[in-house]
Parts: structure tokens; C-alpha cells; sequence
């Protein structure tokens, strides 16, 4: 089998090292002044250069051609090295088992002089895996270090090395590589390898590595087998699948401009190809999350796992948002992988968390129960849960009604507020039922309904000053389906009135009290969510003052 393409290409001398020439250029200083360090740290994420660069350095250090052209990449020290075969380079990889034993063999070995160049030269990769014994081993040869010895410690967990490491060590931060870079790395490879791509294909495998120059050429090697065409980006897209971070955000562009078409339109497509949702919707969890930490901190930072053109997205996706509707919008997506577990409708959780995280938290409180002495057991029972089954919605057209504030003797409408409490508990059920009877707009308007009253016979429902979505819901049919499917869930037929404003309100005609007092009071769910996790405030409806 032919060379893995990232190997093939591993950089050979500093100039070939793409995007880390903070590092690069200050070891060639280093190397013009004889003042290389003894001990260096190279951290930073897996495949930005840190293996590669050690070994650049080992080379530079030993090399016998010009001076002032070291690593020279043709003497006979420099090709050794390349070729993996030079006894006074020691690689250890402190990840796997032996890695104490040879910490402590290097211990012993140290102090020997190097049997070919001038330098003996210790890389120790993943150096955060050595045990407490191996670090004290470590340190000791740190301490006293003979002066044909040079170390070179690598790690993508440097906060793990103790400090007592650290401090003998020169550190330098390998970084993520930006797309244009690796993109035009990729562009270098294929036509050196005469692999025809389109730019933008390139782009894309760039920008789905994360920064990460390896997993970029593995994926180029991974393209140049599907045939002798030019590499394309839908080629591209196909073989990421879900992990195309660009749908990712892509799809909380819409999410944070509001734009439901769009969103749903990636869900679409990536069903369609056959993407895991469970995996994308993790992703755009990690995404918001990453978001949530800009707005709380307004530090990128914290993001250093981010390619720099991601991080730059989230922080104008991130000002989009307030902080809590991405909290929200975290919370919604984090529930919506445990629901997607396929069925019949394998794409559902994942759409209404968009469609309500779009909408933002809901922050009304619950009606304010009334009092109601007026209550009958037979009222008691039609509130209760069990509903009669298969109400025909088209057996008795609902009507529209236009709502008058309160009854005419100025006596307010009697409410039932337990079930108000219940419907908005069974809100997201509503919303599927209606999806699935009316359809995608309807469920989206539906979702932009701020508040409920529910009397005996009617229910009020104010949409804002969202008037489109108050007319969509009370076309006829619509309306029919929709008052049909309350009805399911209220227990007892219900007229439905659609308002605008932020308060529902029942018309007189809403009738009798009903009243369930078994937990009329009961904290409603979303409420206590809106108050403990949003920082919202309950406010008395009628009066406008918070409530403790
Ligand atoms: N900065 C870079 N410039 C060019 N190629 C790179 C770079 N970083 C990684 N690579 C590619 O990825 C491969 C693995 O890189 P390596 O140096 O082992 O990364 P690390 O040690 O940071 O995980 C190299 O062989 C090379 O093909
Ligand atoms: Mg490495
Ligand atoms: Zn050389």
C-alpha cells in the first residue's frame, strides 16, 4: 500500500512548517545565536506540527551542511534523521506502556556523548501521560542536563506537565491553522501529487480539519480514491457527512437570524444524505456552547480548539443571541440527542428544538389563578386528564372569536389555570400533533404563541405582535385542526381565539367557571425553568408587579 499522504508529506525543514512561524522563526534565531535551550515544551492541538518541528530541530542541531542553511535536509545526519534511523535522536512516546521504563533508561543513558552528532536529543511526545515517577525521573536529568543534551517535550495537554517541568522548560504554543493556510497547503500537495481538486473542495476539507493540518491531508488521501474527476466539494460534503462543520454553522446562522426556512433546509439535506443527526446535533450543541463562553467571558481564548475563521463566526453569531436565548438554545439542542433515537419521524426533536429555540425561551408566567369558589366536582372531572377520545375536529367548526377584554358586568372571565399549567407541559406534544395534521408553518406559528387562558369552553391564544403568525393560525381550516387538537389535550371541546398583545384574554363568552383545585397553585415547569435558569421574573398578570 502506497505512503499515507500525511506522512509523505511531513515537513522536512522550517520553511515547510505551515502557520507556525512564530515558532519556527524564533528556533532559527536561536539556532543563528547558539543560544538553543536545553529543554523546549511544544503544546498544541494533535497534527499542527509540534512531532515534526522536534525532529526539524534535532536535524538543525546535527546537521553538517552551511551554516547558515541548517537543516540542511541532504547531508547524511539530516537524511538519517528523516529516514528514522539516527541513534542520537531518542523518540519516546510517553503514552504507551513502557514509557516509565525508558524516562528511566534515558536517565541513565544521558549522560553518554552522542555516538554520531554533536547533540543527543530526547523527544518525549504526550508527555502529560508520564506518571508521577517518570515526571521526578524527567525532572532530575531537567536539572542537570549534560551539555550535549537537548530535550524536546511535546503535549496537547500542557496544563498536565507540573510545574516543576515546566519552568526548565522553553515553551512554545503551537496554534490551529487557519483554512487559507491549510487550504493552500492542500492546493500544494495535490498538485505536486497531479490530484485535480476544485478550490473550493479544498476549502471545504480545510475547514472541516479544525485546524489541524493532519486530519486536512488524510482527508485530501482520502479523496483522491474516489476517481480520476476533478475532487469537487459535494464529493467533499458527502464523505464528512455530519461532520461538515460549515453545516454546523450554517445552521446556527439561521438559527440566531431566525430564519426557520434555512434551518430546516439543512435538517432536510442532511437527512437526505444520510447524515447522523445525533451527531450534528451534538456538534451544534459544542458550537453554541462555544458561543455561550464568548458572551459570558468575551474571551476567544477558551476557544483555542476552534479554528480561528469558527471562533470569528460564533462571536457574530454570538451577538446575535442574547445570553440567555443561547442558554436556552444549549439546554433545548442538549435534550434534542437524547430524543433522536430514529422513529418514525427520526428528524422531529431536532426541528422543534430549532423551531422553539428560534423563538427564544418563554418567560410568560402562567396564568394567574383566580379565585373560585364556584367550582363542582362535574367541572373538576371534564378538566381532568383523561380525554375523550377521537373528538372530530370537523363535527363542530370552531369559531374565531373576537376577544372582549372581560364580561360585561366587569367581572374577569373565570380561568382555568391547572390546565393551562398542563397544556404548557404538554406543549411540545401540541406542537408535534400539529405538525403532523397541519403542518411545518403552522406548528412554527403556533410556536410564537405567548400566552394561554383556558376558560369552560374556549381558549385564548396571544401571539404577540406576531400578527402573521395570530392569521395563520385562524384560517379556517387551521383553525378547525388546531382547536381539534387542543381540545384533545384540554379534555372538553374548546372554541379557539387568537389575539394579539402579550396577555390572553377570554371573551365573556367563555362561560362557566372551571376550577380544578388539586394543584391549581403547582409550580409550573417552564416557569421554574425561566426563573432559575433565564434569571426571568414572575409577574402578577393583571397588576404588572413581580410576583416573589
Ligand atoms: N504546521 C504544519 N505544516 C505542514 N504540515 C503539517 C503541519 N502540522 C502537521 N502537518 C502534517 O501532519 C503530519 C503530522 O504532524 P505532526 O508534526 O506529527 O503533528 P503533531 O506532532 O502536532 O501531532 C505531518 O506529517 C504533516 O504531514
Ligand atoms: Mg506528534
Ligand atoms: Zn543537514
Amino acid at each position: 500500500m502506497a505512503q499515507a499522504l500525511y506522512r509523505k508529506w511531513r515537513s522536512r525543514t522550517f520553511d515547510e512548517v505551515v502557520g507556525q512561524e512564530h515558532v519556527t522563526q524564533t528556533l532559527r534565531n536561536a539556532l543563528r545565536d547558539g543560544r538553543v535551550a536545553h529543554a523546549y515544551l511544544f503544546s498544541g492541538p494533535r497534527g499542527t506540527g509540534k512531532t515534526s518541528t522536534a525532529r526539524i530541530l534535532a536535524k538543525a542541531l546535527n546537521c553538517t551542511g552551511p551554516e547558515e542553511n541548517r537543516p540542511c535536509d541532504v547531508c547524511p545526519t539530516c537524511v538519517a534523521i528523516s529516514e528514522g534511523r539516527m541513534l542520537d535522536l531518542i523518540e519516546i512516546d510517553a503514552a504507551s506502556n513502557n514509557g516509565v521504563d525508558d524516562i528511566r533508561e534515558l536517565r541513565d543513558k544521558v549522560g553518554f556523548r552522542p555516538s554520531e552528532g554533536s547533540y543527543k536529543i530526547y523527544i518525549i511526545d504526550e508527555v502529560h501521560m508520564l506518571s508521577t515517577n517518570a515526571f521526578n525521573a524527567l525532572l532530575k536529568t531537567l536539572e542537570e542536563p549534560p551539555p550535549h543534551a537537548r530535550f524536546i517535550l511535546a503535549t496537547t495537554e500542557p496544563h498536565k506537565i507540573p510545574a516543576t517541568v515546566h519552568s526548565r522548560c522553553q515553551r512554545f504554543d503551537f496554534r490551529r491553522i487557519p483554512v487559507v493556510e491549510i487550504a493552500a497547503h492542500l492546493r500544494h500537495i495535490a498538485s505536486e501529487e497531479k490530484v485535480q481538486a476544485e478550490d473550493a473542495a479544498l476549502t471545504a476539507i480545510a475547514r472541516s480539519a479544525q485546524g489541524c493540518m493532519r486530519d486536512a491531508i488524510s482527508l485530501l488521501d482520502q479523496m483522491t480514491s474516489y476517481g480520476a474527476e476533478a475532487i469537487s466539494v459535494e464529493q467533499v460534503h458527502q464523505v464528512l457527512g455530519s461532520v461538515a462543520s460549515e453545516s454546523v454553522s450554517g445552521f446556527v446562522d439561521a438559527l440566531a437570524d431566525q430564519n426557520l426556512t434555512a434551518g430546516l433546509q439543512t435538517v432536510h439535506d442532511l437527512l437526505l444524505a444520510g447524515a447522523s443527526l445525533q451527531e450534528f446535533t451534538t456538534q451544534v450543541v459544542e458550537h453554541l456552547r462555544g458561543m455561550l463562553l464568548l458572551q459570558m467571558t468575551g474571551d476567544s481564548g477558551l476557544l483555542d480548539d476552534r479554528s480561528p475563521e469558527t471562533v470569528q463566526r460564533m462571536e457574530i453569531q454570538a451577538r446575535k443571541l442574547t445570553q440567555p436565548q443561547t442558554l436556552y438554545a444549549v439546554k433545548r439542542f442538549g435534550e434534542a440527542i437524547g430524543e433522536l433515537k430514529g422513529g418514525y419521524q427520526p428528524q422531529l426533536p431536532l426541528e422543534l428544538a430549532l423551531i422553539e429555540a428560534a423563538s427564544g425561551p418563554v418567560v410568560q408566567a402562567a396564568a394567574v389563578p383566580q379565585p373560585t369558589p364556584a367550582a363542582t366536582p362535574a367541572a373538576t372531572s371534564v378538566a381532568s386528564q383523561a380525554a375523550p377520545a377521537a373528538q372530530k375536529s370537523s363535527t363542530k367548526p370552531a369559531t374565531q372569536t373576537v376577544a372582549a377584554p372581560s364580561a360585561a358586568d366587569g367581572a374577569p372571565v373565570p380561568l382555568d389555570n391547572a390546565a393551562v399549567s398542563r397544556l404548557r407541559g404538554q406543549w411540545n406534544e401540541v406542537l408535534a400533533a400539529v405538525r403532523e395534521q397541519s403542518g411545518l408553518k403552522q406548528q412554527a406559528a403556533l410556536r410564537a404563541v405567548r400566552d394561554i387562558a383556558i376558560g369552560e369552553n374556549a381558549i385564548a391564544l396571544s401571539f404577540g405582535n406576531n400578527k402573521f403568525a395570530r392569521d395563520m393560525i385562524s384560517e379556517g381550516e387551521t383553525l378547525a385542526q388546531v382547536s381539534g387538537i387542543l381540545a384533545r389535550f384540554v379534555g372538553r371541546q374548546v372554541a379557539v381565539e387568537c389575539m394579539e398583545g402579550e396577555t390572553a384574554t377570554l371573551s365573556a363568552a367563555a362561560g362557566r367557571v372551571v376550577h380544578d383545585d388539586r394543584k391549581t397553585d403547582g409550580p409550573d415547569p417552564l416557569v421554574e425553568f425561566a426563573v432559575s435558569e433565564l434569571g426571568a421574573e414572575v409577574k402578577d398578570e393583571k397588576s404588572g408587579k413581580r410576583k416573589k
